[in-house]
């Protein structure tokens, strides 16, 4: 077991990649707590884990609300003493080119994407410099390397932004045990994705769009993402800090 006696905070856990990084990680022996916003969600994933003899506690917490990001850190330190893995991978996209993105909008993405990520940090890094130990990883996507003409401004500055946290992170704890490194996922299928492809008129013809930047000619699983994430946190690879590794099928290779 790779993360044997590890605690591990997943926000957005209760759904797509966030819920896959969480029963990968229960299996591999962490006490998982994942949050999210929709109690019933969180409570239907618990529920699936439990029928493959998994055991994950949730929260309703929200990454945009300073205090429920206090709550979610202090409430997975009561229950388990301190916090190892810190997987920030709650996150919203909304389509739109930039001068048809309202300014809500824009708003909402940077709250949610990039200020959820400083919150969250900021209250389980003080715990992690305590026990001179911790390892988080943001989930940002390869639209945080490359820009594309498809409407997506705000969610592409906003994972920009996540890659630089993440690199600024890495730097400013690298002396205190501390590894901080990003995931940047090309096209997953999750509810996000589900979201995207009916915007389409014909649903087949926009996932089909989507296949065909991916060089490898195919879209992945939110398994395959979580398998990545817990190389990231895998002790066996301590000198790795504040890498962006790209899970893409090869798009950014092109
Ligand atoms: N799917 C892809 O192709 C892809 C590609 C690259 C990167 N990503 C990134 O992967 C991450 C996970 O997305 P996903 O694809 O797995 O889609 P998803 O299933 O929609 O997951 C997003 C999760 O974030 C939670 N969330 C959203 N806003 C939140 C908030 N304010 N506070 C707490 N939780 C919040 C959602 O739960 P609630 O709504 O209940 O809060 C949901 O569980 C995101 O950061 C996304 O940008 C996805």
């Amino acid at each position: 077991m790779k993360l044997k006696n590890k605690i591990a905070l997943i926000t957005g856990g209760g759904t797509g990649i966030g819920k896959a990084t969480a029963f990968l990680f229960a299996k591999e022996g962490a006490r998982v707590v994942i949050t999210g916003r929709r109690e019933q969600i969180l409570q239907g994933a618990v529920i699936e884990a439990k029928t493959e003899n998994l055991e994950i506690e949730y929260l309703v917490s929200d990454v945009s609300e300073e205090k429920d990001c206090k709550a979610a850190v202090d409430y997975t330190v009561s229950k388990f003493g301190r916090i190892d893995i810190l997987f920030n991978n709650a996150g919203v996209s909304y389509m739109g080119i930039t001068h048809e993105t309202s300014t809500e909008l824009w708003d909402k993405t940077f709250d949610i994407n990039v200020k959820g990520i400083y919150l969250m940090s900021k209250y389980a890094i003080p715990y992690m410099i305590e026990e001179k130990s911790g390892c988080i990883v943001n989930n940002s996507s390869i639209l945080g390397l490359k820009a594309s003409p498809a409407g997506f401004a705000a969610y592409s500055s906003s994972k920009g932004a996540v890659n630089q946290l993440t690199r600024s992170m890495a730097l400013e704890y690298a002396d205190k045990g501390i590894r901080v490194n990003g995931i940047c996922p090309g096209t997953i299928y999750t509810p996000m994705m589900d979201d995207l492809f009916d915007k389409w008129s014909d649903r087949e013809v926009g996932e089909k769009r989507y296949i065909s930047v991916h060089p490898i000619g195919r879209l992945a699983q939110p398994e395959e993402i979580a398998h990545a994430v817990l190389f990231l946190c895998d002790d066996n690879i301590k000198f790795m800090t504040g890498t962006m590794l790209s899970v893409d099928g090869g798009m950014s290779a092109k």
